[in-house]
């Protein structure tokens, strides 16, 4: 081929790949994958709603279908509780009406996530096979008529629902308008069953772990109380306190109990499911921590979580922690596959989000990396437990008040995929979560003051106001990118871990670490080294002792002034280049003077240590600190008090989603002139009332 020619073929085939949507422009930091949460030939942002058809008449369907695609919803989840109906007696499959209800939504240009039905497992087949009942750890089984009544660890349990799953993928897998899955549903919050089955699955999966009692005794440290266990079936199930070493195994062995029952019904599924059908679950968001949710979300195509408020106002902290630790499960964007729709019936105050709320919290969503957002549920069942949550549709059949917001926001997202697609959260500063680190504080809490969500927080709020962007990441997983990463209370510590986070500091990183740091090793024992174990000379320094605060006590030093409480460590540095930045003030006498705060540079980056649980003005200053000399800058620019900033990145540059969670009117001066995209023009400055969202392209940040 000559060059002429060549250069012509070149042309023609980027022609090509220009209409086949399938060119992007790239640089050299722009993602060129497209998330998989962007579903190719559909929205890059999509909303939807949850629907239970086999809730009501036929003859209706057709008038929710209407009245969802009049209200710009283009996604319904369906089927994730309807067993009874799919099979209403063992292997009489029933799947005409769901095929139905999937061709009518088509015709209203609403894609289908098929659930698998599993979290409620149906009364013929419980009454029948009573070992698929989960046993609570008084001994008792469940009793049927509420949901996650099955046992995971079940092996029956696992046969109905590999079968299930199996009939389900055999008929829908191919479908068109099946866009993905969901399995069950909330993994049953994590629930475990205690009959001598499953303890005997324990006993078995430690003697794959261990090999010999005597490598398990040594590492449980068993000798302790008498617990030396000469024989596997020995080892209970722990209820309530036991050994530390059993109780992080037990929790291990309930995520792999979990893991291998959604791996069950992907191999029953995936043989028969298009590759571009997703499989996800839907998680719980950070709070919910019974399973180790970096381990469980691995085989998933993308990680989807249920984001409700409860009582009270949405939090963007509180909400924005949790959208950036399901993001950094999988570090992809997610959806949130089920939100609340103004209130809900299962918190304290079911007071419903104000008016205008529910579209600032779908933003908010957007905001932090969700490519899809959808409202639990359409319309209430007439009866059953959830009668009396919010919905989009009354028990009339009529739209409730909100959806004319709902119908606002979906059309929002329908009229701005284009500027959205295949754009990502990017942040320089990450935050570390562990859930082995935190089953470990909490087993031992040492004061009931200690909250590691409000520490979390602390910190969270602190580095997203200079930020303006964060992710919560595992420790495990590569940290380059980041030019900050804090670890606000990384307890369990390994030396494979530990040498992990040393490269990361000798390559150029800053790593901060929180006070507990380092203390626990993989079997939740004590590393013989004192804080930071492994991580202590590359310090340069080490917790000399730990204190539970009875009251606050002053700290001082470089940082300014201010208070500690809860929790102090005093720290001890030996080489002269270990820097102090803060020292306790007048305490219990152990603790007057001594080091609160130490850091030191390290390879080509720092490391820092901070031993107490610092007030907020001194979680600000730590802050500010942290992020001048790691040379962060904000993601946008300045913003007044109570306005969100929120940026996601692709190859057309960056988007923002600014959102005034305050309570007055704000106005927000841009960096520089931006595309304001919900206005179509050009702005300088926007004026925001409370709840009020701008989304701005910027070109020039490419
Ligand atoms: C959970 C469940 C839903 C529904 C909602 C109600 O998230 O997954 O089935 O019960 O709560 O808020």
């Amino acid at each position: 081929m000559t060059c002429t020619r060549f250069g012509r073929w070149l042309v023609a085939a980027v022609l090509t790949l220009i209409a086949a949507g399938l060119w992007q422009q790239s640089s050299a930091d722009s993602p060129v994958q497209p998330p998989p949460t962007q579903l190719p030939g559909h929205n890059a942002l999509l909303m939807g709603t949850d629907w239970y058809p086999e809730q009501w008449p036929e003859e209706r369907w057709e008038i929710d279908l209407q009245m969802m695609e009049d209200a710009h919803l283009n996604v319904a989840r369906i089927a994730e509780f309807a067993w009874s109906t799919m099979e209403p007696a063992q292997g009489n499959y029933k799947f005409d009406w769901l095929e139905r209800a999937i061709r009518q939504a088509e015709k209203h240009h609403i894609a289908i996530v098929l659930g698998t039905p599993t979290a409620a497992p149906p009364a013929w087949l419980t009454q029948r096979y009573p070992d698929t009942l989960r046993v609570e750890s008084n001994g008792r089984p469940v009793a049927h008529g509420n949901r996650a009544h099955g046992s995971v660890t079940s092996l029956t349990y696992r046969e109905f629902c590999h079968q299930i799953a199996e009939q389900m993928a055999k008929r829908f897998g191919k479908d068109p308008n099946v866009v993905g899955w969901q399995i069950d549903n909330e993994y049953g919050y994590g629930m475990m069953s205690y009959d001598s089955d499953t303890r005997q699955m324990f006993q078995q999966w430690l003697k794959t772990k261990y090999k010999t009692l005597d490598a398990l005794n040594q590492h449980w440290t068993t000798s302790y109380w008498s617990q030396t266990y000469d024989n596997w079936e020995e080892i209970p199930i722990p209820v309530g306190e036991n050994n530390p070493g059993l109780m992080m195994d037990w929790q291990r062995f309930t995520t792999y109990a979990w893991t291998s029952y959604q791996q069950n019904q992907i191999d029953a599924m995936r043989p028969h499911a298009a590759p571009q059908q997703f499989i996800t679950g839907n998680f719980m968001g950070y709070g919910f921590d019974p399973i180790d949710h970096f381990v469980i979300t691995k085989p998933l195509t993308f990680v989807a979580w249920d984001d409700y408020v409860g009582t009270g106002h949405l939090d963007p902290d509180t909400n924005g922690i949790s959208h950036d630790a399901m993001r950094g499960l999988k570090r992809e964007n997610i959806w949130v596959i089920e939100t609340q729709p103004g209130f809900v019936n299962w918190a304290s105050v079911n007071n419903s989000l104000d008016k205008g709320e529910v579209r600032a919290m779908a933003w908010h969503d957007v905001g932090h990396g969700a490519d899809e957002v959808s409202y639990w549920q359409w319309r209430s069942a007439l009866n059953g437990q959830e009668e009396i949550h919010g919905a989009l549709v009354g028990p009339d059949g009529k739209p409730e008040p909100l959806l004319p917001e709902v119908a606002q926001t979906a059309k929002e997202f329908a009229d701005l995929q284009g500027v959205f697609r295949d754009t990502r959260v990017v942040s320089d500063v990450a935050l570390l979560q562990d859930y082995e680190s935190r089953w470990a504080i909490n087993w031992q809490k040492h004061t009931e003051k200690y909250d590691q969500f409000a520490i979390l927080k602390s910190y969270y709020h602190a580095l997203r106001a200079i930020s303006q962007s964060i992710d919560i990441v595992s420790p495990d997983v590569s940290l380059d990118q980041y030019k900050l990463v804090v670890a606000p209370d990384l307890n369990v510590i390994p030396q494979e871990r530990a040498q992990h986070l040393e490269d990361y500091v000798k390559n150029g990183g800053h790593l901060v670490l929180g006070p507990r740091s380092g203390l626990k090793d993989q079997f939740n024992g004590l590393i013989p080294i004192r804080q930071p174990g492994y991580l202590a000379e590359a310090l340069g320094g080490q917790v000399e002792q730990y204190y539970a605060l009875e009251k606050t006590i002053p700290a001082s030093g470089s940082l300014g002034t201010g208070e500690v409480s809860v929790w102090a460590e005093f720290l001890k540095t030996t080489p002269p280049d270990a820097e102090v930045l803060l020292r306790y003030g007048k305490s219990n006498g152990w603790l007057d003077e001594q080091p609160a705060i130490v850091t030191r540079k390290y390879g080509r980056g720092r490391i820092t240590y901070i031993g107490g649980v610092l007030s907020d003005g001194l979680v600000g200053a730590a802050a500010q600190w942290m992020t001048k000399s790691s040379g962060i800058s904000p993601a946008f620019g300045r913003v007044p008090d109570g306005i969100e900033v929120c940026r996601r990145i692709g190859p057309r540059g960056a988007v923002y989603v600014l959102i005034n969670f305050g309570g007055e009117k704000r106005s927000v001066t841009l960096p520089h002139a931006m595309q304001s995209l919900l206005e179509q023009r050009e702005v300088s400055q926007v004026e925001l009332p409370q709840y009020g969202v701008a989304v701005l392209a910027d070109t020039k940040a490419n």
